[in-house]
């Protein structure tokens, strides 16, 4: 982004009635990043929103809206319970990681009013794991008097959990084929982040892709041809993720593609397979304090020689906050303390004498991933054309 970007934004944000630190979406670049989606999902897919990583009701809302779904990914139940209430009879939320079952139980016994059709029995898919979670899972069903959607976790490689074998997969879908008045098989999910991050010499992209899509395709097979009873049109082949979106195209066993953080890009997402995406969000937060020279304690007679030392010592502040996962972007030179050290608090930064950053000026950092990080602000303002046009809530933790 250009200086003239950050210091337009700073001028409307001194003009604003209130200067916290606050999250900034940019909605000119995140309409920019969803035609980029569009244009690369496999147009034979559904597109599932990751929850965890647009972590806003509004924000969710307006990605639902433009990528025409309903279908969302959810890691996190107070999420799940806050979103139930809000959507309708259309919608179709699958988990992103194993529930424990303890959890499941509190999410029903502790059902939000809910006007708007959703049917939490009948909507959510649960994901389990293991044999073990599979029991636990109709356990709860028979408890609860209800037919409970279960989707099998797979492992494609990125070994954090999931059936990792055939052999294994077979007893977890004998035990749902032998249960089918409490559960039902609602698909598989096999994310594949790996397949991106592996050091070249470990492994090619290539390589690593067609081994995870090889036992995804296998694992479909032993459905079909061992459970029959269990195979429908309907089934969900979740997988993917921002990272690997782009790679499922036509020959891809997935029918069903999550991903989230693509559309913010935080700093984490800036990886080949995303190079066309921009970054659309920042946090902004005011000056405090600002000095001529850094005093550091018990160092005060040393204040000459730091500014010797590095010439980005010639200034210092102090903004408001600061110890987030994110790096500064703007203005450029500004650098945090390492002495002082980071502080939720107020934290000190330090920038050189030609650094034109006064008090109530506001600093901009990038975020490293968008998941918590955007919870940390109450509020999101959202952009367009430069203005604040919205300000939209983050999810209750
Ligand atoms: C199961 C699963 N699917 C998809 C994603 C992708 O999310 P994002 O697109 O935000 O990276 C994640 C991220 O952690 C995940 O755990």
């Amino acid at each position: 982004m250009t200086d003239a970007y950050f210091q337009q934004l700073n001028q409307v944000l001194k003009n604003y009635h209130r200067a916290v630190p606050c999250l900034l979406i940019d909605l000119d670049i995140l309409d920019k990043n969803i035609k980029t989606l569009q244009s690369n999902l496999n147009p034979n897919a559904a597109f599932r929103i990751v929850v965890k990583s647009l972590p806003c009701i509004d924000l969710l809302d307006y990605v639902m809206q433009k990528m025409a779904t309903k279908k969302l990914m959810v890691f996190h139940q107070p999420f799940l319970s806050s979103l139930v209430a809000r959507l309708d009879q259309d919608a179709d939320i699958l988990l992103g990681k194993p529930m424990p079952i303890k959890t499941a139980l509190y999410f029903y016994e502790n059902l939000p009013e809910t006007s708007s059709g959703f049917n939490s029995y009948k909507q959510v898919q649960w994901l389990v794991d293991t044999e073990q979670r599979i029991r636990e899972y109709i356990d709860l069903a028979k408890k609860l008097g209800q037919c409970l959607r279960l989707n099998v976790e797979i492992d494609v490689g990125l070994h954090r959990g999931g059936f990792k074998d055939k052999e294994a997969l077979k007893a977890g879908l004998k035990l749902i084929s032998q249960h089918k008045d409490h559960v039902s098989l609602s698909g598989l999910m096999g994310y594949d982040p790996h397949v991106v991050k592996l050091p070249r010499f470990i492994r090619s992209q290539k390589k690593a892709l067609q081994l995870a899509n090889d036992f995804y395709e296998n694992c479909k097979e032993v459905i079909r041809k061992k459970f029959p009873d269990l195979w429908t049109n309907e089934l969900t082949f979740n997988g993917a993720g921002s990272p690997t979106l782009n790679l499922h195209k036509n020959d891809s066993p997935l029918n069903d593609l999550s991903a989230g953080s693509c559309l913010v890009k935080p700093r984490a997402f800036d990886i080949p397979t995303l190079s066309d995406y921009e970054p659309a969000a920042y946090i902004a937060t005011p000056v405090l304090k600002h000095f001529k020279n850094t005093n550091l304690p018990a160092l005060e007679k040393m204040k000459g020689l730091l500014n010797l030392i590095s010439s980005v010592n010639r200034q210092s502040f102090f903004i408001y906050g600061g110890f987030w996962q994110a790096d500064y972007c703007y203005p450029k030179g500004v650098k945090q303390n390492s002495i002082f050290g980071a502080s939720t608090n107020q934290t000190m930064l330090n920038a050189p004498k030609t650094t034109p950053l006064y008090v109530d000026d506001f600093v901009f950092l990038r975020p490293h991933q968008s998941e918590f990080v955007f919870l940390q602000f109450g509020k999101i303002l959202a952009l367009r054309n430069g203005k604040i046009e919205d300000r939209w809530q983050v999810l209750k933790n």
